[in-house]
């Protein structure tokens, strides 16, 4: 799991390990929350938080890290917004208590307040209605959908963001020459299912939003980096309804 895709994909000891899908409680402990998102903790977690800021994060913006984990991400920017502007949402408890009680400073979570969500809907009806998404970071969650499962993410929280607002989400690209590849994942959950960038493009202008272009985020050799922009931001498109969706 996590970014550096080859290593788990191809690990018959993770396969053995852990037959029959999510970890227990004793698995997890002797694998470590940190490998248990692929590891490269520090590398990962602030190459993610300097190309949000290049991309424009302020301290008062909103920020979302979905699919937050043991906050690989969250330490780097949980320090840097304002207070409870900092929300995580993910589907395992174990995972959040671990980044909480291991690696969040213990003063920069009193003094910021991040709010978490734990469920695996992307439902964020915990979110208060004045709350709208500036960033909406998805650092190695799409490479664990399926095509569904992105589409029903992307709908879930574009009504939650900001009229300007911004999603920016890792992926591994479809080369379209086979069809995408799906690896079954070693804890009940698919490892690097590969994106249809021309169907992702398309299921997002239905949404009334639009794929813009990413410059390079200094891990291309990896993972792609995408970035949807709600509609009603400058530039934005607006509603294709009756042009194919
Ligand atoms: C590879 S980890 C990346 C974690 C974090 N973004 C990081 O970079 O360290 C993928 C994360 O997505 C979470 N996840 C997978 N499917 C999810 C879903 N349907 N809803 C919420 N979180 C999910 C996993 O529990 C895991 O923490």
């Amino acid at each position: 799991m996590g970014i550096n895709r080859p290593v788990y994909a191809a690990s018959a000891a993770w396969r053995g390990f852990f037959v029959g899908g999510e970890m227990t409680t004793y698995e997890s402990h002797i694998l470590g929350h940190r490998e248990f998102v692929g590891g490269e903790w520090e590398r990962v977690g602030r190459l993610m938080f300097e190309w949000m800021l290049r991309e424009g994060l302020k301290p008062h913006h909103y920020f979302l890290d979905a699919g937050c984990g043991g906050l690989r991400c969250g330490v780097h920017f949980i320090p840097y917004l304002d207070v409870g502007h900092y929300w995580g949402l993910d589907k395992r408890q174990w995972l959040l208590d671990a980044g909480l009680e291991c690696e969040l400073d213990a003063q920069a979570r009193a003094e910021k307040q991040p709010r978490f969500i734990v469920n695996a809907g992307f439902d964020l009806g915990a979110v208060p209605a004045g709350v709208a998404f500036d960033y909406v970071l998805a650092a190695s969650l799409f490479t664990h959908l399926r095509q569904t499962e992105i589409q029903h993410c992307v709908e879930a929280l574009l009504p939650r963001m900001a009229s300007n607002g911004r999603l920016y989400a890792t992926y591994f690209r479809w080369a379209g020459k086979s069809e995408p590849q799906i690896i079954a994942g070693p804890y009940g959950e698919l490892y690097g299912p590969e994106l249809d960038e021309d169907w992702f493009a398309g299921m997002v202008q239905c949404l009334g939003a639009e794929v813009e272009p990413v410059s390079q985020y200094g891990k291309p050799e990896l993972q792609e980096m995408l970035c949807v922009r709600k509609a009603g931001g400058e530039g934005g498109s607006g509603n294709r309804v009756g042009s194919g969706c």
